[in-house]
């Protein structure tokens, strides 16, 4: 069944499906034709890292064209932009939000490391979405957090704007900004021994992620041609509670889906918690009760709520 493009979450807040997250590089209109037809939650048109600095220029005018013209429908739609501190950040929100603001659900801001980067792009954002008759408000932003300093600010940046959906870990700048001995992106770095050397960084983002309401998605594996690897760096974003992960190549789109979707004996499971916690709850006014062996109480309802929003937002 095809995934639902948008669900409401516990909080009553709105959670889009991005299991998957396509990078597509901007300076390439193929990729931006391809990408229209694939599975992946949501695609991000790319404007940052994966565009020369020579074609960036029209890199924006191919996102805008493929934005207007293109079908995206059933997708969670994305542009990273540059970073505050290029020179290419003010004109990219300006021309892809002025030229197709209307098709876009978020803006990505890449390597944000203090509140100021988020409420300079809120504030822009509003500023085009007045001029050109927008609803002020509608295009969401989500943040990356690629570096030390982007790690130790991350619980102010989570609450530095209403607009923010997502907080999104960037694995290479990240690694790379901490000197991490290693240059495959999200594997262990060789000599850590038996520890998950990511770890307190995910753990860190998704905190800061779930106490202001917002999702939490992994970022790339590199090594496109290991699916296995993928799959195992997956599931450990997966276990803690993410979102979903980048995929750069279609063939990471499928495990991604499936990583980042519940077992389905665990959403019948939730679905069925919370039916016979209505139940006991309002016809027969009791808190905890047994389902089966086992005993349900509120908080089983929460946590059986969270599988069930993510079974939903998989279509389940
Ligand atoms: C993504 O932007 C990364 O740096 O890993
Ligand atoms: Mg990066």
């Amino acid at each position: 069944m095809e995934a639902l493009h948008k669900v409401v979450s516990r909080y009553g807040v709105l959670m889009r499906a991005r299991r998957s997250t396509l990078a597509v590089p901007g300076s390439n209109p193929r990729f931006l034709e391809k990408a229209q037809g694939l599975a992946a939650d949501e695609v991000f048109l790319d404007l940052e890292d994966s565009v020369a600095p020579d074609a960036k220029a029209d890199a924006r005018r191919n996102v805008v064209a493929a934005l207007r013209d293109g079908d995206w429908a059933g997708k969670t739609v994305v542009v990273r932009v540059n970073d505050v501190s290029t020179q290419w950040a003010y004109r990219d929100v300006i021309e892809v939000v002025e030229g197709a603001g209307g098709r876009l659900d978020c803006v990505m801001l890449p390597k944000v490391e203090s509140t100021s980067h988020v409420i300079w792009l809120d504030t822009l954002l509003g500023q085009i979405e007045k001029a050109t008759g927008l609803p002020v408000g509608d295009i969401g932003i989500e943040a990356q957090i690629e570096s030390a300093r982007g790690l130790v600010e991350v619980d102010a940046i989570a609450g530095a704007s209403p607009r923010l959906e997502t907080l999104v870990f960037g694995p290479a700048d990240f690694m790379a900004s901490i000197g991490m001995r290693t240059l495959v992106v999200g594997e262990q770095p060789p000599g850590y021994g038996e520890g998950d050397a990511y770890h307190y960084i995910l753990m860190r983002i998704l905190m800061a992620a779930r106490a202001n309401d917002l999702q939490a998605v992994d970022g790339p594996y590199l090594q496109i041609r290991d699916l296995d690897g993928f799959r195992r760096v997956a599931r450990k974003a997966a276990a803690l509670g993410f979102d979903g992960k980048w995929v750069l190549h279609p063939s990471q789109i499928e495990a991604a889906n499936e990583v980042f979707s519940p077992a389905q004996d665990d959403y019948d499971h939730a679905e069925l918690i919370l039916d016979a916690y209505a139940y006991y709850t309002t016809v027969e006014k009791r808190g905890a009760v047994m389902l089966g062996d086992e005993m349900i109480d509120e908080a089983s309802r929460k946590m059986a709520l969270v599988v069930s929003a993510k079974g939903r937002a998989a279509g389940m």
